[in-house]
């Protein structure tokens, strides 16, 4: 078993898809062992994303992430990281397989619906950065 970090962004929380998306989420064979409903900081972004801080998109990642309630998880499953990349598609919704979260949720590349982690390193910092340990026990 493996444990990924997920995020269901503003938009999607703001068009109301939360639900078909985590009915997908759990259909697909995940099991959510955390989740929960917070508006961001526009620190609290800043500092998810600080790999991104030099690059010309992040202001704007920062602005949308933090303009409304999104809903943090985290997944568990065989092959975690993969499969829910896999069922996100890829970052920008014109080059998302139908199917996919971002090709049936996302509008644009910065308004895309979801995250995933993409690595165990990075799946590892990001769980930390929104739980605490005994809410993933
Ligand atoms: P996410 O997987 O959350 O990781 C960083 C986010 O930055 C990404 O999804 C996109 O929503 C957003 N973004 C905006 N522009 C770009 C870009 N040119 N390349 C990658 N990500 C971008």
């Amino acid at each position: 078993m493996e444990r990924t970090f997920a995020i269901i962004k503003p938009d999607a929380v703001k068009n109301g898809v939360t639900g078909q998306i985590l009915a997908r989420i759990e259909q697909q064979g995940f099991r959510i062992v955390a989740m929960r409903l917070q508006h961001l900081s526009r620190s609290d972004a800043a500092g998810f994303y600080h790999v991104h801080r030099e690059k010309p998109f992040f202001g704007g990642l920062t602005d949308f992430m933090s303009s409304a309630p999104c809903v943090l998880l985290c997944l568990e499953a065989p092959d975690a990281i993969r499969a829910w990349r896999a069922l996100m598609g890829a970052t920008n919704p014109a080059n998302a397989e139908p199917g996919t979260m971002r090709k049936d949720f996302g509008a644009s590349i910065d308004n895309n619906a979801t995250h995933g982690s993409d690595a165990p390193e990075t799946a590892a910092f990001e769980l930390s950065y929104f739980f605490r340990g005994m809410e993933l026990a």
